[in-house]
């Protein structure tokens, strides 16, 4: 789906098809280089960050293995609290490994700060972060992010992994959502 078509639900778009990819290739060349060599397990933050993690697995040259997370913030509306219940957990082993989580935003930072922690205390080698979008304005707690995309404004974003309402994440470029959709529905 382009974001041509649900121009009506848009305030604007943030990030072509092609400025996606040009990033992942970007992001991909780095991680390539630092990885060279070494057992990499790339591990994504369902729903949102399989986009990102289908583009990125495939740009990279390395061969790498692929584990998938799936988490839950409780707080209230869409506010996150920070205490994270996992949904999904690995079927990976940690111990000794080096792992790359993978997630298409950082928003308040709290989901991540304490993922990397939660993998941490499982005996790997490392744990950095790669993530598409930051929202620097968002931020609650400072997340170290080795592989950072773009930085937004705090704004609602949707499109390429990202939703509103489980809907839109299957749009090729990422667009400010209209405040019309969310409004109507508060
Ligand atoms: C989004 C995103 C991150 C998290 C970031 O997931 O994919 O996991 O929020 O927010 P934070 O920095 O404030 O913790 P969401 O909970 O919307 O679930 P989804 O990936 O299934 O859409």
């Amino acid at each position: 789906m382009q974001l041509s078509d649900i121009s009506d639900d848009l305030e604007s778009t943030l990030f072509t098809e092609q400025q996606i990819a040009d990033k992942i290739a970007e992001l991909a060349l780095r991680i390539d280089a630092d990885y060279a060599g070494e057992r990499l397990l790339l591990v994504g933050v369902l729903k949102g960050a399989v986009m990102v993690m289908a583009d990125l697995a495939r740009a990279l040259t390395l061969p790498i293995e692929m584990d998938w997370m799936a988490v839950s913030s409780y707080g209230s509306g869409t506010q996150s609290s920070g205490v994270v219940k996992i949904l999904k957990d690995l079927d990976t082993d940690l111990t000794d490994r080096k792992v790359l989580i993978v997630e298409d935003i950082i928003d308040s930072g709290l989901t991540l700060s304490w993922l990397q922690a939660n993998l941490r205390s499982r005996g790997a080698a490392s744990v950095e972060i790669c993530a598409l979008l930051r929202k620097p304005a968002a931020a609650k707690v400072q997340v170290q992010v080795r592989y950072a995309g773009f930085e937004i404004a705090n704004e609602f974003v949707i499109g390429y992994g990202l939703d509103y309402a489980d809907k839109y994440r299957n749009l090729r470029g990422i667009g400010v959502l209209a405040p019309h959709v969310y409004k109507n529905t508060q």
